[in-house]
């Protein structure tokens, strides 16, 4: 099984202003079939608290900052995403949230699956039954 992960991404640094991407096939470990984006967070907003049967997903903050918080069903961990060269890889089967969101800050995800709302497993006691 797959562990979540920070992927660095390459950075082109120039003084005209500095540049980053990634691409199917590279890297990130899926092809991606969705771009979504969130933004607008209110003070002390969360978002998700939930985990995917299939989707596996890459985090990035383009803007700003936010935490987000993988939980396997054993542990926690907490990754603060603050650049824009850097993301969290995010493997199926783990709980995550994401909170802390600052002023501006702007959350691009990728995914490897269309967006399906029988792909989420909303219920922890059932998240918890899956990974066994
Ligand atoms: P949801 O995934 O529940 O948000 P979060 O996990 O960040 O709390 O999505 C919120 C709403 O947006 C829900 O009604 C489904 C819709 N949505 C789409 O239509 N397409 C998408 O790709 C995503 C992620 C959500």
């Amino acid at each position: 099984m797959q562990k979540p992960q920070i992927i660095d991404l390459p950075k082109i640094l120039d003084k005209r202003g500095n540049l980053s991407f990634f691409e199917n096939d590279n890297q990130i470990p899926f092809r991606i079939k969705r771009t979504y984006w969130i933004y607008d967070v209110p003070g002390g907003e969360f978002r998700g608290g939930h985990a995917y049967k299939k989707n596996e997903e890459f985090i990035i903050a383009l803007s700003g900052s936010f935490d987000v918080i993988i939980d396997d069903g054993k542990e926690k961990n907490t990754y603060n995403l603050n650049r824009s060269y850097y993301g969290l890889y995010v493997p199926k089967l783990y709980w995550r949230e994401i909170n802390n969101f600052s002023t501006n800050s702007l959350a691009l995800i990728v995914s490897n699956v269309e967006y399906n709302k029988n792909d989420y497993i909303l219920n922890y006691t059932e998240f918890l039954s899956l990974r066994k």
